[in-house]
């Protein structure tokens, strides 16, 4: 079963090329733009486009297997307003042009759990000084995830980083928060009865090297 559904990658990637980014060098974009880092099968991201047409969404996932299904979801559902990224972001974020997105979608990012590999982590300072560069001000970013050490290892980074944190939840299922779209790991994880963490961090406004000194 998995190697009929998974099977003929090249191929269907192939046939899912017009719900790709293509082309080299800086992107022209949609406005408002929405971009979610890491989405997996695409469950979350196919979705939100469903419910906002208004809206333009790219989703990044560096995973070809996982990424197809998701490709694939957005084009059976005829999604115009989603198009998708194959690759890992630190190379991707290269082409957004400063400011260019108003929101970014980090839905249950690997953990990294060991310190040696904290840099990897899409919430260490690192990453969250490219999604500085590319948000438009006041831009925000949505983070939810199962994993308690990630959550509070990003509650110290972002404020670090010139972010203003707030919308915070440790149990996001159980917070009354309406509207809330599950990914496959949300599912996953709840049905386990592991309480999901939320928060939306706020680009701030200035330089963020003058505000730290
Ligand atoms: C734990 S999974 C979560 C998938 C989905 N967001 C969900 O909640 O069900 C994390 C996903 O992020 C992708 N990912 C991690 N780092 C990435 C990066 N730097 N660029 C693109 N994708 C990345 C992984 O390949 C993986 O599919």
């Amino acid at each position: 079963m998995r190697m009929r559904t998974r099977g003929h990658l090249e191929e269907r990637l192939e046939s899912c090329l017009d719900m790709t980014v293509t082309g080299e060098g800086p992107l022209t974009l949609p406005h408002p733009l929405h971009v979610e880092i890491g989405c997996g099968k695409g469950d979350f991201i196919t979705e939100t486009a469903r419910r906002h047409p208004e809206l333009n969404y790219i989703a990044v996932e560096r995973v070809s297997n996982v990424i197809v299904l998701a490709m694939e979801k957005a084009k059976a559902a005829e999604l115009k307003n989603l198009r998708f990224i194959r690759g890992d972001f630190a190379a991707a974020a290269e082409r957004f042009p400063d400011g260019s997105v108003e929101r970014i979608y980090l839905n249950f990012s690997d953990p990294w759990p060991k310190n040696g590999y904290a840099k990897r982590r899409l919430t260490h300072g690192r990453f969250l000084e490219l999604y500085r560069r590319i948000l438009s001000d006041g831009g925000e970013i949505h983070f939810k995830t199962d994993n308690r050490e990630l959550f509070e290892f990003s509650l110290a980074t972002f404020p670090e980083n010139g972010f203003s944190v707030g919308e915070v939840t440790f149990d996001l299922h159980g917070s009354g928060f309406e509207g809330n779209i599950m990914t496959e790991y949300e599912r996953r994880f709840s049905a386990m009865g592991v309480p999901i963490c939320r928060l939306v961090a706020k680009k701030d406004g200035g330089d963020k090297s003058a505000r730290a000194h």
